[in-house]
């Protein structure tokens, strides 16, 4: 949904710098090894597309950090085991890490492109709570977890596994790590909230999956629509242009859909996660 003019606001990232980036820098210390140099110098189009897709899908990985931070507050909030919170606690400092790592690609590329979101519609698009905690929990851990970050992880390892260079293959692979544990996360607070829904909040959390699902075909035919050359070494989405790209969307649906099958059924436990 493109932002309202009213509301919307550019999408730029500021570091505080000092002391508070050394903080920060002690909790990813791998990332700085990392050898940023390799960053191609492509093309003047090929650069303006590059940021523009690595911008967009920071702005993305940012959306997941509040969503997440959401979800760990409806845990807590909901009684959850003290070790399954604070496993989950951790998943938004990944998204912001993941946030960090586009934006200097996208840098890297060319520098910033004027991408305009609408702050409350893309950050706090959060579920209302109801006076039913376990299943407010279970419905956002289905849909930012289970669903969304399912179907990423999957994406993410495609990315990972086709990765030539040794900066791409760092990156993808912080994503496919992390990505595939938040979405293991998800599947894990399902498991615990299981037993607290009844059965009408089980087939209500199963709706939610599958709405999640039909926004994950959705972004795919968006990519669909986009022209053949949005597709490049460096690309988010690849190099294999659009038939693998859908491939690679399809089995990621299907991989989440048999998934969320097995948990309506209560087909699903800890070991299959
Ligand atoms: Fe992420
Ligand atoms: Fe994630």
């Amino acid at each position: 949904m493109p932002p309202s003019p009213a509301t919307a606001e550019p999408f730029s990232l500021d570091l505080h710098g000092g002391a508070v980036f050394g903080l920060y820098a002690q909790e990813r210390p791998d990332v700085d090894t990392w050898p940023w140099g390799d960053l191609p110098a492509p093309p003047q189009a090929e650069a303006l597309a590059l940021c523009r897709w690595w911008t967009d899908m920071a702005l993305q990985e940012y959306a997941a950090a509040a969503a997440q931070a959401e979800v760990a507050r409806l845990a807590l909030r909901a009684g959850a085991p003290l070790d399954l919170t604070a496993l989950v606690s951790l998943f938004p400092f990944d998204e912001l890490v993941h946030t960090e790592l586009c934006v200097r690609v996208a840098n890297g590329c060319g520098g910033a492109v004027d991408l305009r979101f609408d702050r409350e519609a893309v950050l706090g698009r959060l579920r209302a709570t109801t006076d039913a905690p376990a299943a407010d929990l279970a419905h956002a851990a289905m849909a930012q977890l289970c669903v969304a970050e399912g179907v990423t992880s999957e994406h993410v390892r495609a990315r990972h596994a086709a990765a030539g260079a040794p900066l791409l293959r760092e990156i993808w692979g912080r994503m496919a790590r992390d990505e595939a544990r938040h979405a293991r996360g998800g599947w894990l607070l399902l498991e615990w909230a299981s037993a607290h829904l009844d059965d009408e909040e089980r087939a209500a959390v199963t709706a939610t999956g599958r709405r999640a699902l039909d926004m994950a075909r959705g972004a795919a035919s968006a990519v669909a629509a986009l022209s053949e050359d949005v597709f490049s070494t460096w690309s988010v989405f690849g190099s294999g242009g659009h038939p693998s790209y859908a491939a690679e969307a399809r089995a990621a649906q299907r991989a989440v859909a048999a998934r969320l099958d097995r948990w309506a059924r209560g087909d699903l436990d800890q070991g299959d996660v």
